[in-house]
């Protein structure tokens, strides 16, 4: 391709990930009243109307006013949409611009940066450099539409999001065994290539990693009620301390919105429906506490994040990284379970197209995954464009989430993404599977996967 065919393709991906983005942000935001927009159904998230203008604002500072040099729109708002001046608890009591407002400084934004897309040259410096920052702004509006979702689950009342389910897991699901070898030795981590990554994934760098067992799906809801019925929730020796002392203060005694019925049967509200637990699903909504506790229970730990990314990334026939479990080519839907394609994870084993060369299925989408490790720079990390994007979190109060949740879409979502969390964190759309060192002591896993959710 010329070089100008190559910016027109980029013109047009850009304009396609911003449109994804905003649809889906309407489709959180266009099915409630004004009054469901302006509340806060959490004192951990933000008021929906707050997530509205704060994509705007973020949209008109980068693209608008960094790369096409305008002057604010409403400088007075700018305080009010910086998640650094106001934590989320503060937000319903900010005068906030009101939803019809907060809509049409959003279609304002954005018709602008449309004008700004047609014009603009890819050539002017690493913000633009194949259409970096625009990237940035499409992942940033993604996830902000993944806390939207969140929100969702945690308001109270009536369903008003629809999705078709999953389809039911491939024949071979129950036959998998059920941990499958990473074999040892050096791989690269993290990206120098990939053009949208982030700071925090870069640069590439050679980890080594001692061979491993890895869990071939993530921890399903009948293996971790077999954990919760087993007394795994009284037991301190299976809980590291501030683990332990967090159950004790928040009085955990199962998943985020489970309760039992009359019967003792496990019951879960998602998205305002009330049904039975499916025990063929990945477990979600627990704690890295809860992770750690249960990993210990099955004689296991968590992966570290190296680990899961060899796992995730490592091609032993070119001995390459490969940008997904399945290859370079971008998600597809028979790859994996994102972009809130589904309202819930699919059954474990699902997703035999998108396995890895270990053989490990669904280590993207269907649930984040807890890894063992803290949330730190790699090797050579440079902060860009702006420190308060990931340094500022670094150190040992976070824990890294990989692999990205049928919540997460697949713009912000590759092999080399890190999120990261507190470890007392269950709002979000996390799960996790397990590891066990090769060679060492550590229990192993049931044979088969259908030995695990039985
Ligand atoms: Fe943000």
């Amino acid at each position: 391709m010329t070089m100008i065919a190559d910016a027109e393709a980029l013109r047009t991906r850009i304009a396609d990930r911003l449109s994804d983005a905003r649809t889906r942000t309407g489709g959180l935001t266009d099915c409630l009243d004004e009054p469901d927009l302006v509340r806060q159904y959490s004192p951990l998230m933000s008021p929906l109307v707050w997530d509205l203008a704060h994509i705007a604002n973020q949209e008109e500072l980068w693209l608008l006013r960094e790369v096409g040099g305008r002057e604010p729109m409403h400088p007075e708002i700018d305080p009010l949409y910086n998640a650094f001046e106001h934590p989320r608890a503060q937000r319903p009591s900010l005068p906030l611009l009101q939803p019809a407002q907060a809509r049409a400084y959003a279609r304002q934004v954005r018709g602008r940066v449309l004008d700004l897309l047609g014009r603009v040259s890819f050539t002017t410096g690493a913000l633009v450099a194949d259409g970096f920052v625009f990237g940035m702004i499409a992942q940033h509006e993604q996830q902000h539409d993944e806390t939207m979702l969140a929100t969702h689950q945690l308001r109270h009342g009536e369903p008003v999001l629809t999705a078709a389910p999953p389809a039911g897991p491939p024949a071979d699901a129950l036959r998998l065994p059920a941990e499958v070898l990473v074999p040892g030795g050096t791989f690269t981590m993290g990206t120098s290539t990939e053009p949208w990554a982030l700071d925090n994934e870069r640069p590439g760098h050679l980890v080594p990693v001692a061979p491993f067992y890895l869990d071939t799906t993530p921890v399903s809801n009948a293996a971790y009620a077999g954990f919760i019925a087993d007394g795994g929730y009284d037991e301190p020796r299976l809980w590291c301390a501030a683990g332990w002392d967090h159950r004790q203060q928040a009085g955990l005694t199962a998943p985020l919105f489970w309760q039992r019925d009359g019967t003792g049967q496990w019951l879960r509200r998602r998205f305002g429906v009330t049904e039975p637990v499916p025990p063929a699903e990945p477990v979600l909504h627990v704690s890295w506490y809860e992770a750690d506790a249960y990993a210990r229970w099955a004689g296991r730990r968590l992966p570290t994040e190296a680990e899961w990314e060899k796992a995730a990334r490592h091609d032993p026939a070119t001995g390459l990284s490969r940008r997904y479990p399945w290859g370079d080519a971008d998600p597809g839907p028979a790859h994996a379970n994102l972009g809130q394609r589904h309202l819930q994870p699919a059954p474990v084993g699902s997703y035999p197209d998108g396995a890895a060369p270990c053989g490990a299925r669904q280590l993207i989408g269907d649930v984040w995954e807890w890894t063992a490790s803290d949330f730190l720079p790699y090797p050579g990390f440079s902060a860009y464009p702006y420190r308060e994007y990931s340094e500022v979190f670094f150190g040992s109060d976070y824990k890294v989430l990989r692999g990205g949740a049928f919540s997460a879409d697949q713009v912000a979502c590759r092999g080399t993404f890190r999120n990261w969390d507190l470890p007392v964190r269950r709002q979000i759309f996390c799960g996790f599977r397990t590891a066990r060192s090769a060679g060492g002591l550590g229990g192993s896993s049931p044979r088969s996967v259908a030995e695990g959710i039985a």
